[in-house]
């Protein structure tokens, strides 16, 4: 699939079938994560494929109490409506776990360490690209408290969730989503 069909085309799926992936499958993807860039070529990452049943309600449960908590902070009634039943339908979900000692120059200056985040978002996005080459659907998730998903995937303190990607087969093609004209967010200074 050419790059640019691959990235115009990928939308987020929050419906998926439950057939399953290939764990050969779920290699490739990961394999494109972690050509990402990264400051210094830190690869400030680490996945955790997670297609255990008892694991994925976990995490199920854990999104429903940040949601009804999302709720209340926010007011945004409509988020009590999303349904987020894909957590456990997905037959894949894999965390992105950074680590912030593997950042670059950032870690000294004013905002701290930032840009190992950065590089996890650059490796995110290889695999949602990569699994939509492969004819798969998927969703970047992260609608948790990164203390209880460190619980629940026995992260250590130090290390920091980044994000849940859902990988599957979609169970109907997801919605087109528009974008803004980028020219509207373009300044050519010449
Ligand atoms: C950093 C980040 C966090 C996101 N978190 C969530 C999430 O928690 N739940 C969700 O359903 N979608 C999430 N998304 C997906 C966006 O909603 C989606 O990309 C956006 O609406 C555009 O739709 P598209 O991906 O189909 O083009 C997230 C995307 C990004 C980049």
């Amino acid at each position: 699939m050419d790059l640019f069909t691959a990235i115009t085309q990928r939308r987020s799926c929050r419906r998926f079938s439950s057939d399953p992936v290939d764990e050969s499958v779920i290699g490739r993807i990961l394999e494109a994560a972690a050509w990402a860039p990264s400051p210094l070529n830190a690869q400030p990452w680490q996945f955790i494929v997670i297609t255990n049943a008892a694991k994925k309600q976990e995490i199920f449960a854990e999104a429903q109490r940040c949601r009804q908590w999302a709720c209340e902070k926010s007011g945004w009634t409509w988020l009590s409506k999303y349904a987020i039943d894909f957590l456990t339908q997905a037959p894949v979900i894999v965390a992105v776990v950074g680590d912030p000692k593997k950042t670059g120059m950032d870690q000294f200056q004013e905002q701290g360490p930032m840009a190992y985040q950065h590089a996890c978002a650059a490796a995110v996005q290889n695999m949602l690209l990569a699994a939509h080459a492969l004819g798969l659907g998927s969703l970047w998730f992260t609608l948790f408290d990164k203390a209880a998903l460190r619980a629940i995937l026995d992260v250590p303190t130090e290390k920091t969730p980044i994000a849940l990607v859902c990988i599957g087969k979609p169970e109907a093609p997801p919605a087109p989503v528009p974008r803004k004209d980028v020219k509207g967010k373009t300044t050519y200074l010449r």
